[in-house]
């Protein structure tokens, strides 16, 4: 399981958790039915997307990669998301990998040199690769950058592409001049990609998009830059490869570095039967369903069994966009603000399909904070605690009924769909229902009345909340851990993790002595709402733009 490389040029944001939080909600479902799961990534630190910032800021790249390295490496945690290892595109193993790569490409003629006419900076004296470089889209007219068109039609664009291209960093026109350059032979694999993306799970719109893309026609692809930064080419003279080539390799590398480190095998992944599950943005599709299936391919490696591709994401109804303001920077607006991780994992998981795009608006966050997590799920569960607790003391015994078990089967089955079809929405909306169930159950059971009545049936009816709430707390795990941990503390007198997907359905254990319970989600005030709105509008009243 790989998630895509974030760029270690900036810090992590929201959109980035779109597809990290699901990521690693698949993969904890997947633990959780006992499979064995490496689930990877690391930082992508080469190419423009570094060297501009490292303008910018007026610092070396190295120390760009350095301090966002160090950033998304203690921040993943912070949210939940727990990765196998988290390498670096820079780390020599990755170097090596590419070069081999590379190798095998070339002795396979898959690699061709050829004379290319590209953009030049007159007054910066250089060539423009990528970022360096603003002009028009030739496919839609969209203002876009020299290796994508960021802002229009999403495509993959190759160098020289661009129409009427200028100096990203000083405005000037940009003039041609010729340079050699290095081809990777895209357009053989054009049958195989049919093949293989027929074959292909995981997402429809990867598959899609993909299809059109080779519909519209391949082009081979400029694998080396005129860069100083990155991977250097070693049949070339001042060329790297292009941050496209040797990033997914990152992939290979970053399972390379984490069997050194626990004695596993790397090649069972990537020469072997894998299978490879890659997590992706969707506006990445070009690159994992294209150009990285022919590179395995071409060079001998196992090949992706699934690309699962994430919608995009809004902040308050815009286009997600970090020069316009409309961002949401994980550290800093959400958990520096003592906001809860697990409550901003449910609200990506559940707010649409995967993928669909994604708005987040605090006001959305405040109702769904309030009316689903502490009005539902946290009102059953701390209700229920409560009064156990205060009537018995302890997990009181019983029989499931029927209706009961049947409710919790329900949503056990809603669950291993929602991991089969890719859609997390199905998993936390399971979880909700089954929260709302046990409220009305306990509501239509009467146990504060039943105890004066009839208490033998009263305690039956909360032995059934009990374990139902013990079945919540299996089944939440995957979308809150940390919350999960923390009812099972309530429940059993101890914190547990990856607790195991049947354990659901299993009897509860009676008898064990109920401490106190607290409720495990906080409500969101209005004036919080606003607050954190505030923040919003005056990025964007000051962004450039
Ligand atoms: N850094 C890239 C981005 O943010 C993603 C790289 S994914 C990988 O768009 F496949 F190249 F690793
Ligand atoms: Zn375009």
């Amino acid at each position: 399981m790989t998630c895509g490389l974030p760029y270690a040029n900036g810090p992590c944001h929201i959109a980035h958790l779109r597809t990290y939080v699901p990521a690693d909600i698949f993969v904890r479902l997947l633990r959780k039915m006992g499979q064995e799961v490496v689930f990877v990534c690391g930082s992508d630190t080469h190419g423009t997307p570094i060297t501009v910032k490292a303008e910018e800021e007026g610092i070396t790249p190295r120390e760009v990669v350095e301090k966002y390295h160090k950033h998304f490496m203690q921040l993943f945690p912070k949210i939940g998301v727990y990765f196998d290892n988290y390498g670096s595109t820079d780390d020599p193993l990755n170097h090596n990998r590419t070069v081999e790569i590379g190798r095998a490409l070339l002795e396979r003629g898959y690699i061709y040199e050829k004379r290319v006419k590209l953009p030049y900076c007159p007054s910066c004296k250089r060539f423009l690769p990528d970022r360096y470089q603003r002009g028009t889209c030739p496919y839609c007219s969209a203002q876009a950058r020299g290796d994508e068109c960021d802002q229009g039609c999403g495509r993959y664009l190759e160098p020289g592409e661009l129409i009427d291209p200028r100096c990203a960093i000083c405005g000037s026109k940009a003039e041609v001049r010729e340079a050699s350059h290095f081809f990777f032979k895209l357009t053989a694999f054009e049958d195989f990609l049919r093949e293989f993306l027929k074959k292909l799970d995981g997402t429809d719109n990867a598959r899609n998009y993909a299809l059109q893309w080779i519909e519209k026609g391949l082009k081979d692809w400029n694998i080396t830059r005129n860069l100083d930064w990155g991977i250097k080419f070693p049949w070339g003279e001042g060329l790297v490869f292009y941050v496209w080539f040797d990033a997914p390799i990152g992939y290979i590398s970053s399972t390379e570095e984490w069997a050194l480190k626990h004695g596993g095998d790397w090649e069972y992944f990537w020469r072997g039967p894998g299978p490879i599950i890659h997590f992706i943005g969707a506006d990445i599709i070009y690159h994992h369903c294209l150009f990285w299936p022919s590179m395995l391919k071409g060079a001998g490696y196992s090949l992706p069994y699934a690309v699962v591709a994430s919608g995009m994401v809004k902040v308050e109804g815009k286009i997600f966009s970090k020069s316009r303001g409309y961002v949401v920077w994980v550290e800093e607006d959400y958990l520096e603000k003592g906001l809860d991780p697990d409550a901003l994992r449910y609200y990506i998981a559940s707010y649409t399909g995967h993928t669909r795009d994604l708005d987040f608006s605090w006001s959305t966050y405040g109702e769904k904070v309030n009316n689903e997590l502490v009005a539902t799920l946290g009102n059953f569960i701390y209700r229920t605690l409560l009064f156990a607790k205060r009537n018995y003391g302890y997990i009181v015994e019983g029989g499931i009924e029927p209706e009961v078990r049947g409710e919790v089967e329900t949503a056990l089955r809603a669950i291993l769909e929602g991991l089969d079809s890719y859609e997390f929405k199905k998993i936390s909306d399971a979880v909700l229902s089954l929260a709302s169930f046990g409220n009305r159950y306990l509501q239509a059971s009467e146990p504060w009345k039943l105890i004066e009545t009839d208490p033998l049936k009263a305690r039956m009816k909360v032995h059934n909340c009990l374990w139902l709430v013990k079945a919540l707390a299996v089944l939440m795990e995957p979308i809150m851990p940390s919350k999960a941990e923390e009812l099972w503390l309530q429940l059993k007198g101890e914190r547990r993790r990856n607790v195991p997907l049947d354990e659901a359905l299993e009897p509860l254990e009676v008898g064990v002595k109920l401490s106190e319970p607290w409720p495990i989600f906080m409500r969101v005030k209005d004036e919080v709402v606003k607050e954190l709105s505030t923040v919003i509008s005056r990025r964007v009243a000051s962004a450039k733009g």
